[in-house]
């Protein structure tokens, strides 16, 4: 199994080798694993003058699954925008036609605390969100900044296609099947044709899944019910960009950004996996950065990619079991616990495994 590891820049460089040292570890007691390292983003950009550079892309997509770090610095702010690192990533995804984005917000119990809501209301947490994350207003044409009478205006084009709607619904109605079978559409369809429609097809997908209890929402109720009583939710399914904003609304729920992997899906599985945080420039290079988010996106890589389900369980336990041992990072880090350093907590995770 060949894996695309792509460090990115800030922390993603010493997150992903924690991350390496993980997977390394799982292939010398005998998984097939081999790793090839290529630049993304800002290192894309520094290294060939483009954030996706074609040998990336080439390699990503010649390999079973990748590995994301971060992208984005201030290095890079004033670059022209098809320059920016983040059009490295959108670029990826869009290239690699990975549509459905998993961002599960876990809640582990030694972190209840880390939570800025009381302990009642997120003790439990387990949401996963499902969102589109190759059409929407990221990417509907026509878009641009144009004069209009005299003056400038910006526009950009909200767009969904029934195939889009219909593929990301069946993948939610599939992992509410593996949970406890509910699932929320959230959309905004008392205002926007184009959640009409998301709407619409979603209530069409559902009658292939009988056992799924469907809810739907408006995107501002959703938002709020994500803070009064976040534990109503089983799996969300939302488009784009609503799905950009809840989800890191939701992964805050937990208090540790730091600790959120997510996998990026296409029609056969085929996935990008990276942690949901950014690249995290002020406290780059300083051996400070949350390596288990990056580590718990290889678990997701061995349980949706790689068919390796042992492998996924056996990383997941490793982390629980550092957490258990009340090591923590500066971002997690409570009274009474002990602090650890990025390669510190590797390595414990790399013991612990
Ligand atoms: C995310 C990020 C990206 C997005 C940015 C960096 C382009 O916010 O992965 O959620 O908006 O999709
Ligand atoms: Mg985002």
């Amino acid at each position: 199994m060949k894996i695309a590891v792509l460090p990115g820049d800030g922390i993603g460089p010493e997150i992903v080798a924690q991350a390496v040292k993980v997977m390394k570890a799982l292939a010398s007691d005998g998984l097939k694993l081999e790793m090839e390292e290529a630049p993304i983003g800002g290192a894309g950009y520094d290294a060939a003058g483009d954030p996706l550079p074609a040998t990336t892309l080439a390699l990503a997509k010649a390999s079973d699954a990748v590995l994301l770090g971060a992208v984005g610095g201030p290095k890079y702010d004033a670059l022209d925008r098809p320059l920016r690192p983040e059009r490295g990533l959108l670029r990826i995804r869009k290239e690699m036609n990975l549509f459905a984005n998993l961002r599960p917000a876990l809640l582990y119990p030694e972190l209840a605390s880390a939570s800025t809501l009381r302990p009642e209301v997120v003790a439990g947490l387990d949401i996963m969100i499902v969102r589109e994350l190759t059409g929407d207003v990221y990417f509907g044409q026509p878009r641009g900044i144009e004069v209009r009478d005299g003056e400038r205006v910006g526009f950009n084009t909200m767009l969904y296609s029934e195939s889009e709607v219909r593929r990301v619904a069946h993948v939610a109605f599939g992992i509410a099947m593996k949970r406890n079978k509910k699932l929320c559409s959230v959309e905004k369809a008392n205002v926007l044709e184009c959640s009409e429609l998301w709407k619409e097809v979603v209530i069409e997908v559902a009658r292939k899944y009988p056992e799924v209890e469907l809810s739907h929402m408006y995107v501002d109720n959703a938002a709020m019910q994500l803070v009064r009583n976040p534990k109503q939710f089983d799996v969300i399914v939302t488009g784009n960009i609503f799905g950009d904003i809840l989800s890191d609304e939701a992964s805050m729920l937990t208090g540790s950004i730091g600790m959120l992997a997510s996998a990026s899906l296409d029609a056969n599985n085929k996935g990008l996996y990276e942690p949901i945080h950014g690249s995290a420039p002020d406290i780059a290079e300083k051996n400070l950065a949350n390596p288990l988010a990056t580590i718990l996106s290889v678990a997701m890589m061995m349980r949706y990619t790689l068919n390796q389900e042992a492998a996924a369980q056996r990383i997941e336990a490793a982390v629980k079991k550092v957490l258990a041992q009340g090591l923590r990072t500066a971002d997690i880090y409570t009274e009474g616990t002990k602090k650890v350093s990025c390669s510190e907590m590797g390595d414990a995770v790399l013991a612990a495994l």
